[in-house]
């Protein structure tokens, strides 16, 4: 019990600093108005992986086009994925399509309210579970992203490396969570992750928690979390065919559904191996110059070093193979090209 009294003291703290200190974000319910479970799962599917900052405008454009989950699953996948583009991880965009679609047709457009529920839907993980059924809810559930693993790791003074303590990391921030305001003290949590206890800076001078705080009383909280050396990823290679035809449409091809950036178009490119294919085959043949410098693009599993080729033409129709489309420069924006195809093109019409 008498834990139990210490949590609910160090959580009202936390509580207390978040009346005073809470950051203004576009997806958050004003203070007294219940939260919309649409907008608190649109917020957290687009901020996995993915900061504030990048998010911001994003949610702000998916919200005023798709104002209820009932509009979203009613879009067409292809119009989602294009608004999406930008964003990064595109299979979280073919989930959250396919969410919108099962909240529609299983639960009658009511997202369900608890974590058990929700992870049953496309796209939404233990984390992301956890945190809807916080933040929409009040569900007393601990939403334990990297953020909050840190400033956990702090408090307690966790030195075993992540991930190895993730369970016990998981447990002392469970512990933590308020029967009363479960949601608010997510979002703390996440707000003193992002603004005070911070990666490089432990800002302990001005935290709420600086008095209860193991990994501060010992001097040793900005070298926490440790973390266990990250295994290297493989470096790929391949050529990305950049056709530019004398009206100023460039030639874009559609990636096959399956797989990495599945669905989404692309500049056609070889296949990316650890080395580049010994005879290459060019989606048109034309006289090519090579750009000096490849662009470069790390996603989880590899690293990526694409060389860009580029010719001019005056033909008008498609190489066979499907997928192709003749899409004017000034129109590549509205299409659905993720990042690495976006930097492609930025170098290729410098
Ligand atoms: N990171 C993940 N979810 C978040 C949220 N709801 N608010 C701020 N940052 C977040």
């Amino acid at each position: 019990m008498a834990e139990q009294g210490l949590h609910e003291d160090v959580s009202a703290k936390l509580l207390a600093w978040y009346d005073a200190h809470a950051r203004n974000l576009p997806w958050r319910a004003k203070r007294g108005i219940a939260p919309d479970p649409y907008h608190v799962w649109l917020s957290e599917i687009m901020l996995q992986q993915t900061t504030v900052a990048a998010v911001r405008d994003y949610y702000i454009k998916f919200l005023s086009r798709w104002p209820t989950v009932s509009d979203l699953a009613k879009a067409s996948q292809e119009d989602v994925l294009r608004a999406w583009a930008g964003l990064g991880y595109y299979a979280r965009a073919r989930n959250l399509h396919a969410c919108a679609t099962r909240v529609v047709s299983d639960w009658k457009g009511k997202f369900p309210d608890t974590e058990e529920a929700l992870r049953t839907l496309p796209g939404v993980g233990p984390y992301t579970a956890a945190a809807i059924a916080a933040i929409a809810f009040d569900r007393p559930h601990a939403a334990v992203d990297g953020n909050v693993e840190r400033v956990m790791a702090r408090v307690y003074a966790i030195e075993t490396p992540l991930p190895a303590s993730k369970p016990l990391i998981k447990l002392k921030a469970q512990a933590l969570v308020p029967r009363e305001r479960a949601g608010d003290f997510a979002q703390a949590m996440m707000d003193l992750g992002a603004t005070i206890c911070t990666p490089r800076i432990a800002n302990c001078a001005i935290c709420p928690w600086t008095d209860d705080c193991e990994g501060s009383s010992r001097g040793i909280a900005e070298s926490l979390p440790r973390k266990a050396p990250k295994a290297k990823i493989p470096t790929r290679r391949g050529i990305a065919f950049w056709v530019e035809r004398d009206d100023g449409h460039i030639l874009l091809r559609q990636r096959p559904q399956k797989g990495l950036l599945g669905g989404m178009m692309e500049i056609p490119s070889t296949p990316w191996e650890a080395k580049l294919p010994c005879d290459i085959v060019a989606p048109v043949e034309s006289a090519w110059s090579k750009l000096k410098a490849p662009v470069e693009h790390t996603f989880t599993h590899f690293h990526l070093q694409l060389s860009v080729w580029k010719t001019a033409t005056a033909e008008k129709s498609l190489p066979d193979g499907g997928g192709y489309r003749w899409v004017h420069k000034d129109e590549l924006n509205h299409e659905a090209l993720p990042s690495l195809m976006r930097k492609v093109a930025a170098v290729a019409l410098k």
